[in-house]
């Protein structure tokens, strides 16, 4: 090919090389005019921006048609050379001015745009982390507690799945005792079953801490009963127990009344009913006169003034000597009441399932 010729041909390319980027780079030109008027939107000029990226690369790189281009430059005959090489470069920059400013204007736009979206008002009101608290029965079990616990006495506990022993036996029950019937509870395949009574512990503390020992055990009970507004085939119970040696029925009375006053208030009264239970002897149940009414009668004691709160006595000696203690020196009394009924009562709840069906709207109302 004569040189001139050649020379003709190269300008050529490099002109149409010049037009199919003007033509290819057309859209980014468009899109970009339109970004302070929001016609892009952030994720669209971030694409917009990776794809200049290609583009620039493509145009520009070392492998693009205008590197080649300008490895011929050498090739033209000296006279041209300075012409043509003006040429390429005139068009290089050009198109990498182009395409920094559309960059910049780019750039700019989505750091603009990524401020905005990541922008927080200090000013405005937080959201508040919403507050746990204690469940009812757990606020009424702590109430019970620390007044014990003021009065010396230790808190335990001890398993919910037991043996007959531990449930019935030990306590004075044995086989076929018509005071099994209405504790029947639930029982598994291998001699076990759910505690009916936290009496069980008892039995399990005396073994343990030997006496005098003075305690309560609340905790949970389980019984074959059907649910109704005051039935739940688990509950809770607080059981009491204080062996030393002396300790009479005064004692008992005494702790039982101080522990109703302070429960309930100064003036609360308190009285004893004889009953029977198989691990006490003599047996009683405990009233203390309704904290609503203060023992005039109310819908709440059902217009007697008092309210039936639990069971109580001195410690049946066979149950002392269940556990290796000579019921000739030492004495003893138990109680025992259901913390839910309690729990019922104070908060206004007529039905005492509402305390398992974990509810927030129901127990958020008793903080
Ligand atoms: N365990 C009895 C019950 O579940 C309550 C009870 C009564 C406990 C008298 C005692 C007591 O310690 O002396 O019905």
């Amino acid at each position: 090919m004569p040189q001139g010729v050649q020379n003709e041909e190269l300008k050529l390319q490099a002109e149409q090389i010049h037009k199919a980027f003007e033509q290819e780079f057309e859209r980014f030109v468009r899109l970009t005019s339109t970004l302070t008027t929001g016609g892009v939107s952030l994720s669209e000029a971030e694409g917009l921006f990776v794809e200049l990226d290609e583009f620039e690369k493509r145009v520009t790189g070392k492998k693009s048609e205008l590197s080649a281009l300008k490895k011929m430059v050498g090739r033209i005959a000296a006279e041209d050379r300075a012409a043509f090489g003006q040429l390429i470069q005139s068009i290089e920059s050009n198109i990498r001015t182009k395409l920094s400013d559309t960059r910049q204007a780019l750039e700019a736009f989505i750091e603009a745009a990524r401020t905005e979206r990541d922008r927080i008002d200090v000013t405005l009101p937080g959201t508040r982390p919403k507050e746990g608290h204690l469940h009812p029965l757990t606020l009424v079990r702590q109430k019970i507690e620390n007044i014990f616990v003021s009065l010396g006495y230790i808190i335990e506990g001890d398993r919910e799945i037991e043996t007959d022993f531990y449930n019935f036996d030990a306590l004075n029950i044995p086989a076929a005792h018509p005071a099994r019937d209405p504790q029947d509870t639930f029982y598994t395949t291998d001699g076990l079953a759910l505690r009916s009574q936290t009496s069980t512990v008892q039995i399990h503390a005396m073994e343990r801490r030997g006496v005098p020992i003075r305690m309560i055990a609340p905790g949970r009970v389980f019984r074959r009963d059907t649910p109704d507004a005051t039935h739940n085939p688990m509950f809770f119970q607080v059981e009491g127990l204080c062996v030393d040696r002396g300790i009479t029925m005064a004692h008992l009375k005494g702790t039982v009344g101080e522990f109703l006053r302070q429960m309930y208030g100064p003036g609360t009264k308190t009285r004893f009913r004889p009953s029977y239970f198989p691990f006490t002897e003599p047996s009683a149940e405990f009233d203390f006169t309704c904290f609503k009414c203060d023992g005039i009668g109310c819908a709440l004691c059902k217009g007697t003034g008092w309210i039936e709160l639990g069971g109580c006595g001195m410690v049946h000696p066979n149950v002392l000597r269940t556990v290796n203690i000579d019921p000739e020196e030492f004495t003893g009394f138990a109680f025992g009441f259901g913390i839910d009924r309690m729990c019922a009562m104070m908060f206004g709840l007529d039905d005492i399932r509402l305390l398992f069906e974990n509810d927030i709207r129901f127990l958020e109302q008793f903080r």
